[in-house]
């Protein structure tokens, strides 16, 4: 399935991307408070390269300690990369994916093992203990040593924005693994050895978190920072939680991750990041977190979270800090999102057949509008699809706006797309609209905090009982008269 190296930390990720002339390093100085933020932002807009800030500057213009790495996954070419593919092989990795979250095939492992390769390959990537590692070759006095972007104007203060979260739940053992979680969850400093952890009730994290709150103890907690990129991109895909990111990551850098035991919490961390941030979070401690400028293009309200106590800070001799910025898409989780909507789609399609495509367009922030291509077969099909989407599947219970068109529409392409709309749709017959349904915190255009409405659009031909009149028949040119039309126009349309 890899045709690609293995990328065994960041540093291999960078030196393979700087070799394609991918990797562009900055000499002049940038600052860490907003400055940086611009350049990130256009580098991606144009679909630029990694961007390696060597002379990074503090709010006080002194000059950063280490360099500072962005836009990792500025093009949807390299976050496939960062899964081992060429982006054209990435819906090969999401049938694997549908694989390990469907029931175990009726004649067993040896026929599963057999139709993927790729679960062999899962099963004999467990992660590897090391006694020595990169990630702990010295330490750093606190967290005023990393250069924390602020990203925007009007945000609360330095945020740490790619942190690879890493928890247990309480009861379990430190060397069970499979059992942790790893997930991306931004992290705002507000002292030299404090940070808040803003991850959302839903996530893995927070669910570990319940579990030592209730035991009313102090949890551990590591945070991996410049980790290698199927490290990140595990810990930022929302794998079945019987599967684990470490054992994933595996699979997607081809080669064990090599995890080691942390210096003053009880958890195994990524060997090969370049900084290990340590600590413990106490029982109902929590700060306003915020506020932020988030990937809805607003800053979000300031919101309780909890608060991490810092224990030690280990890092490589010569670390690199690796950064991102969210704002209004594109931005670089946009671009991600972007191609574990690829990824997703065999998920999707094992639970509602007839879905032939399903695009999350990025600027509807990746997730708040889906057009679903279905191949309709009997009437009211396509509020049936809407209804399974909203109904089975937890990844979009915050989606406001489904579009559905027939097979011969593009998903993707919004001329295809706003023809269907203009041609298929009736406003007054098609469209179905929901109350009182879950959403986000963040939408602030909802009447409720948490619940909002959804608005199904049914753009499909309408068919049987559907409608009493004639529908329109589609144009469509002669072939062979398309063919002669290109030939004769060969040497003048360029
Ligand atoms: C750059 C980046 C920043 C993110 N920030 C957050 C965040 O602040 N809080 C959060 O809950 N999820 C955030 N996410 C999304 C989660 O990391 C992602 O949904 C992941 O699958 C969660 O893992 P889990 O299902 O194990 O909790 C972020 C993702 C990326 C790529």
């Amino acid at each position: 399935m890899r045709s690609l190296p293995v990328f065994a930390d960041l540093r291999a990720f960078l030196a393979w991307a700087e070799g394609a002339g991918d990797l562009a390093r900055l000499a002049q100085p940038v600052s860490i408070r907003h400055e940086m933020t611009a350049v990130e932002l256009a580098c991606l807009q144009k679909s630029g390269p990694i961007l390696r800030f060597d002379h990074a500057t503090g709010a006080d213009g002194a000059r950063a300690a280490m360099p500072v790495v962005a836009n990792l996954f500025g093009t949807r070419d390299r976050v496939a990369a960062g899964l081992g593919l060429a982006l054209d092989e990435v819906p090969a990795l999401g049938e694997f994916l549908a694989a390990l979250r469907s029931p175990p095939p009726v004649d067993g492992m040896r026929d599963a093992l057999s139709r993927w390769p790729m679960l062999k390959a899962a099963l004999s990537t467990r992660p590897k203990p090391v006694r020595r590692a990169v990630c702990q070759e010295t330490t750093l006095p606190d967290l005023g040593a990393i250069p924390v972007q602020t990203p925007w104007p009007g945000d609360a203060g330095p945020l740490i924005t790619w942190p690879v979260v890493v928890t247990r739940p309480h009861g379990g053992d430190v060397d069970d693994v499979a059992r942790y979680n790893l997930g991306v969850y931004r992290a705002q400093v507000i002292g030299p050895d404090r940070l808040i952890l803003r991850w959302l009730a839903h996530r893995g994290g927070a669910a570990h978190h319940r579990t030592w709150d209730r035991a009313g103890a102090p949890m551990p907690v590591a945070i991996a920072l410049g980790c290698d990129p199927a490290m990140l991109l595990s810990a930022a895909l929302p794998l079945p939680e019987t599967v684990s990111e470490m054992t994933f990551s595996g699979v997607l850098r081809g080669a064990r991750t090599e995890i080691v035991k942390a210096q003053t919490v009880p958890l195994m961390v990524p060997a090969n990041a370049e900084i290990i941030i340590e600590g413990w979070v106490h029982p109902g401690e929590t700060a306003p977190e915020g506020p932020f400028g988030d990937h809805t293009g607003y800053y979000n309200a300031a919101e309780p979270f909890p608060v991490m106590r810092v224990s030690r800070i280990t890092c490589r001799r010569d670390p690199l800090y690796l950064t991102t910025v969210t704002g209004r898409p594109p931005d670089e989780p946009s671009v991600i999102a972007e191609v574990f909507n690829d990824l997703a789609l065999p998920v999707i399609r094992q639970q509602i057949p007839e879905v032939q495509d399903l695009y999350l367009p990025p600027a509807a922030c990746s997730y708040r509008m889906a057009v679903v291509k279905i191949a309709k077969r009997y009437p009211g099909q396509a509020r049936r699809v809407m209804m399974a989407l909203w109904g089975m599947l937890p990844q979009f219970s915050y989606t406001k706006i489904i579009v559905v068109v027939d097979s011969d529409i593009d998903a993707r392409n919004w001329d295809d797309v706003l023809w269907a709309l203009a041609t298929r749709m009736d406003p007054g017959r098609d469209l179905m609209v929901l109350e009182g349904t879950p959403m986000d915190y963040l939408d602030f255009a909802s009447p409720i905090e948490g619940l909002a409405g959804k608005l199904g659009i049914d753009a499909t031909t309408k068919i049987g009982t559907e409608t009493t009149r004639d529908w329109g028949t589609v144009m469509h040119l002669d072939p062979a008269h398309e063919a002669r039309a290109a030939e004769l126009l060969k040497g003048i349309l360029k």
